[in-house]
């Protein structure tokens, strides 16, 4: 194993010396059909350090490429910038067998990585804005609570400009090559923002206090290396904005139809919603749940100003796919969106009435009455949904020209 796995430079200082998850396909609810990376930083300075490490069963991956350039025992210090386990699986193990001199975490990285590993050494706190000398190198550490675990926090080496910025500016993507632009933008794009909308959307206003900070302080980042997918080293400002813009959810011209049904009537009255909504000039994503994972739903939401939503009722109940989509997006919390329910039915017909509650808790800013048809939709039925279509796309379009 030891020759085959080789660390990568990525600066003078500083390798990736992570791993490469080709096969993962769900992170906890979000279909990740590229797979994944872990990522763990070494950096080659007077006190040499490893930053974070990566899930248990990648140890030995993790271990070759380190030893691939350095005796890992010669590691004097290990930081943990999060403390899931994605990051911290192998850490245990890891200080065992390198024996370094000190391991850090944030104050709270302290207390989740002993309340879920055990380790046979005391962790050390690191505060917010404190600095640590690698002799002919300084780091200097940023705690970012709940970005997006408690624990969280990010490490600048200032020689570098390199921000290790742990899952922030990540994505799930497996690849051989090591560096943003080295991959197509529509991937990177895609990538990004999937990572974004599942993971870090409820935290959005701490991304933009986070942002306002970094320009504060005037922090000068080059290069950016996160724990997942690929460092990002050219055109950084691209990233950065992308997640200022992605963090405030600006409403656009951009509606998504989510719908899911038995024998096609909350289909056709989908597409009906859909044909109203492009007449009135939005663009349109119309996303059956047949073919439309929840991971991908958010990811489509996040650039969109309407989330129209539609589900049969089967059993007193919305169709349980529609529950499992409205139950994530629910804690995902995306904001600024207008939307409406519909579904048709056989005899009682509670799904629009159970998904607008939803949509009203999600703060979600409802237009139109729910639209309901009993078993098949009728010529009026779907004229019901083509003119709530053009209702939401004036609405909307008001609401992306007043930007
Ligand atoms: Fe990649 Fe929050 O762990």
């Amino acid at each position: 194993m030891k020759e085959a796995f080789k660390a990568i430079k990525v600066t003078d200082h500083v390798y990736w010396v992570g791993a490469i998850d080709w096969r993962m396909r769900d992170f906890h609810g979000y279909a990740t059909p590229r797979g994944s990376t872990y990522n763990a930083y070494l950096i080659l300075a007077d006190k040499i350090t490893l930053i974070d490490t990566v899930r248990a069963s990648f140890k030995d991956e993790l271990f070759a490429r380190i030893s691939s350039v350095i005796d890992p025992g010669d590691i004097t210090y290990i930081i943990s910038n999060h403390s899931e386990m994605d990051h911290s699986g192998c850490l245990p193990e890891a200080i065992k067998m390198i024996n370094p001199e000190k391991v850090f975490a944030s104050n709270i990285g302290v207390k989740t990585l002993n309340s879920q590993l055990d380790f046979d050494r005391e962790i050390i706190a690191l505060k917010d804005g404190e600095s640590l000398s690698l002799g002919n190198l300084n780091l200097s550490f940023m705690e970012t609570k709940m970005l997006h675990w408690p624990d969280s926090m990010m490490t600048y080496v200032a020689e570098d400009n390199l921000l290790f910025s742990q899952d922030g500016f990540g994505m799930h993507l497996a690849s051989s090559e090591r560096f943003a632009d080295t991959i197509s933008d529509e991937i990177l794009h895609y990538e990004a923002a999937k990572y974004y909308a599942n993971i870090l959307m409820p935290y959005s206003r701490l991304v933009t206090r986070l942002l306002d900070k970094v320009s504060d302080m005037g922090l000068k980042i080059d290069i950016i290396a996160p724990d997942h997918g690929p460092v990002w080293r050219k055109d950084v400002g691209n990233i950065l904005e992308s997640y200022s813009k992605w963090a405030i959810q600006e409403p656009t011209c951009k509606a998504v139809v989510v719908y899911d049904t038995m024998w096609e009537s909350t289909a056709i009255m989908a597409r009906a919603i859909g044909e109203g909504l492009g007449a009135g000039g939005t663009s349109v994503r119309l996303m059956p749940l047949m073919g439309s994972h929840r991971s991908e739903v958010v990811t489509e939401i996040l650039d969109a100003g309407a989330l129209i939503v539609g589900s049969s009722t089967m059993n007193n109940n919305m169709l349980p796919g529609m529950a499992d989509v409205l139950l994530y997006l629910k804690g995902l919390k995306p904001i600024n969106l207008m939307g409406a329910a519909f579904g048709s039915y056989g005899w009682t017909g509670e799904a629009a009435g159970q998904i607008e509650e939803i949509l009203t808790a999600m703060k979600v800013e409802i237009v139109g009455d729910a639209i309901k048809a009993k078993y098949v939709p009728d010529g009026a039925v779907l004229e019901q949904c083509f003119s709530l279509g053009q209702l939401i796309a004036g609405k909307l379009d008001n609401a992306c020209s007043v930007r």
